[in-house]
């Protein structure tokens, strides 16, 4: 069997003591707090395009290289001890793009939620989807329903796709849910609004990740981000390893988290 999305090298349990896998060890290695890991790390997957007209290959190539290093990533998180993995696969905006780039990408996160089910599965990982799911095509929409269901009461890293997704559209959508609920303006609070949102049990981010060099966010969880720690990279995604998942979570070790309050 080829290796699969989180193909099994967790720690080996030796009675009470646990070894730390390659991950954990090289986390150490660089200095970093293993009981002081983001929670939730939310990555934007981007340069897929650029890595792959840099070498004169279809963008479509970009984004299946794309896919391989997401499925090293999620391993690597989760091996590290990282509870709460969110990726931006497919933005609401991203229907702009051209046909068949859509269609291609629609297909290839179709195939990998099929084919990876398994192995995420036997790892724990629990599956979950933001977006708006009605308009994502029926194939897609099966199959991502078929991971959440099955998946859900997996105890591991939970791993949540963003799919036809859109931080405005979220929030309107929770807006939306709480007028259908007829909730009283009054009675509505900040966190009333986050019950409201595709995926009211996640904690909030702690840290977002963009590859490729843009300093934006691109509609990427805005409710849920006002607070996360920002690390961008110029690697592109397609290029993107443990190693540099490793510094951002060292960088985000080092900042100093204020919530607006004054931290001596
Ligand atoms: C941004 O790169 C990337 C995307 C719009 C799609 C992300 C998709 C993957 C990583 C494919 C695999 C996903 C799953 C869930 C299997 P871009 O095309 O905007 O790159 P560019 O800015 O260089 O053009």
């Amino acid at each position: 069997m080829r290796q699969g999305i989180t193909d099994n090298h967790h720690s080996e349990s030796t009675g009470n003591t646990t070894a730390l896998n390659s991950v954990q060890k090289a986390a150490i290695e660089l200095g970093i707090n293993l009981e002081a890991l983001p929670s939730h790390i939310a990555i934007i997957m981007d340069g897929n395009g650029r890595w792959a007209k840099k070498r004169g290959f279809a963008r479509l190539l970009g984004h299946r290289e794309g896919y391989k290093t997401l499925r090293s990533i999620l391993l690597a998180a989760s091996e590290l001890g990282v509870k709460y993995l969110t990726v931006y696969a497919f933005s609401a905006e991203n229907w702009r793009r051209p046909e068949d780039e859509v269609a291609g990408l629609m297909k290839l996160i179709e195939t990998a939620a099929r084919d990876e089910l398994r192995a995420m599965h036997q790892n724990n990982v629990r599956v979950c989807v933001a977006g708006r799911k009605e308009q994502i095509p029926l194939g897609l929409r099966k199959a991502l329903e078929h991971g959440i269901e099955t998946t859900k009461d997996n105890t591991g890293i939970t791993f949540t796709l963003a799919v036809n997704y859109g931080g405005r559209a979220e929030i309107v959508d929770a807006v939306k849910s709480l007028i259908t609920e007829n909730v009283p303006a009054e009675q509505i609070t900040e966190d009333l609004i986050s019950q409201h949102l595709y995926n009211p049990n996640h904690p909030e981010p702690d840290l977002m990740i963009r590859t490729a060099g843009e300093m934006r966010w691109s509609n990427f969880l805005i409710w849920q981000s006002a607070y996360c720690e920002l690390f961008v990279t110029e690697v592109p995604w397609p290029e993107f390893s443990s190693k540099q998942l490793l510094e951002a979570v060292s960088t985000f070790q080092q900042r100093t988290r204020k919530f607006g309050a004054v931290v001596e």
